[in-house]
């Protein structure tokens, strides 16, 4: 396929799983570094398309940018669109996403940090390396019998729901959109979002970061929950107001908090910054606390999860050049489904 598309913010590791995917679509590929962002949006000169990750910023003038170089298409290789102006972009340049390239691997890492937190093997793992053999304050709780909270029952929060349920938890959740089907068969309530904050002693979330679920966990949604509850994000940092789970981390009313995202994680997650002073005094902070775990936005990252995205995203590439229905377009007036039961594009 003669077509010419620049990628964004890449590593080794995705080149390696792009190269891989590529060697069946033939497509010329140019992989820069460098976050999107009004600078480096001139890069894209020459260029058909664009793919982007989930700290690169398409705000409606880096999208008019694209749109003037002649851009046609932005590939976006991550499930979450948060960070795409899909207002700004709709009639002007197409926007495909990953849905779904491993849910597992999101749900996976969540369970991770909750029985990490819990039995605090961060905490156990340093000590049993230093020698240290005390067990003195490693004291956890037994998962089953409890009741976890699942916000978003969508790919990933179904898959949650598996992994809790085989802990013997009892799951409550939360959607604006029911899947009724799935919660007989998996065996958890759909509940209001209040009740659901009353009652479990651990809250994961799944929705995606939008204008409606923006700061969600705030201090407000703190005080209803349980003392000592554990929350964890692997959603998008924004569905959490940081300075309140401080807070909240604070006074003991939240009793743990692993967080694969962070509402300020652009500058700082994915690049080394241990030789550096951080200047962000709010993640500074959330690092001092011996309950909170931060892991750098890599829930995504196992191999079946990249060779999914590589695979998908040129996939989506391809179906765009090629003039077909565009299964993974995304636009403002549809959020997913606009003209999909006429199979014709977005617009
Ligand atoms: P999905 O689209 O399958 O499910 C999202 C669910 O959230 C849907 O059921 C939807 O109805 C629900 N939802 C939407 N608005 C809501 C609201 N106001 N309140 C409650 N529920 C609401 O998406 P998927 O694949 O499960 O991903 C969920 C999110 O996980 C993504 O939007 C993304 O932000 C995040 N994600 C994080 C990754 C990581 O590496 N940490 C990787 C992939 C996704």
């Amino acid at each position: 396929m003669d077509r010419k598309i620049l990628f964004y913010d890449t590593k080794p590791y995705d080149r390696r799983f792009f190269d891989e995917a590529n060697k069946k679509y033939g497509l010329e590929i140019q992989y820069l570094s460098e976050h999107l962002n009004e600078t480096t949006s001139a890069f894209s000169v020459g260029y058909d398309a664009i793919c982007a990750f989930v700290n690169d910023n398409l705000n409606a003038r880096i999208i008019n940018d694209l749109v003037k170089n002649q851009v046609s298409l932005v590939a976006m290789r991550s499930a979450g669109y948060n960070n795409v102006d899909l207002k700004a972009a709709f009639g002007k340049i197409h926007i495909v996403r990953v849905p779904g390239y491993s849910p597992y691997a999101v749900a996976e890492h969540a369970m991770a940090l909750i029985l990490c937190l819990n039995r605090k093997i961060h905490k156990a793992y340093s000590r049993t390396r230093d020698g240290n053999f005390s067990i003195t304050g490693l004291l956890g709780f037994d998962l089953y019998g409890k009741t976890a909270g699942v916000i978003g029952t969508g790919q990933i929060g179904n898959c949650m729901i598996n992994i809790l349920k085989g802990f013997g938890m009892n799951v409550l959740a939360f959607d604006k959109v029911k899947n009724k089907e799935f919660a007989g068969t998996a065996g958890f309530k759909y509940v209001s979002l209040d009740e659901l904050y009353k009652k479990s002693h651990i809250i994961t979330l799944h929705c995606p970061l939008t204008p409606e679920t923006k700061y969600l966990i705030n201090k407000d949604s703190i005080l209803k929950m349980r003392q000592g509850v554990m929350i964890i994000n692997t959603g998008r940092g924004g569905l959490i107001n940081t300075r309140d789970l401080i807070a909240g981390l604070k006074s003991g009313h939240i009793g743990s908090a692993g967080l694969d995202v962070y509402e300020e994680e652009g500058e700082y997650f994915f690049e080394d910054f241990s030789g550096i002073v951080i200047s962000d005094d709010v993640l500074a902070r959330l690092l001092t606390f011996p309950n909170v775990l931060i892991t750098s936005h890599q829930g995504f990252f196992t191999q079946e999860a990249l060779t999914n995205i590589a695979e998908i995203t040129l996939a989506n590439v391809k179906e765009f050049y090629d003039g077909g229905y565009l299964k993974n377009e995304i636009c403002y007036r549809c959020d997913g489904k606009c003209k999909k039961n006429l199979k014709q594009r977005c617009f």
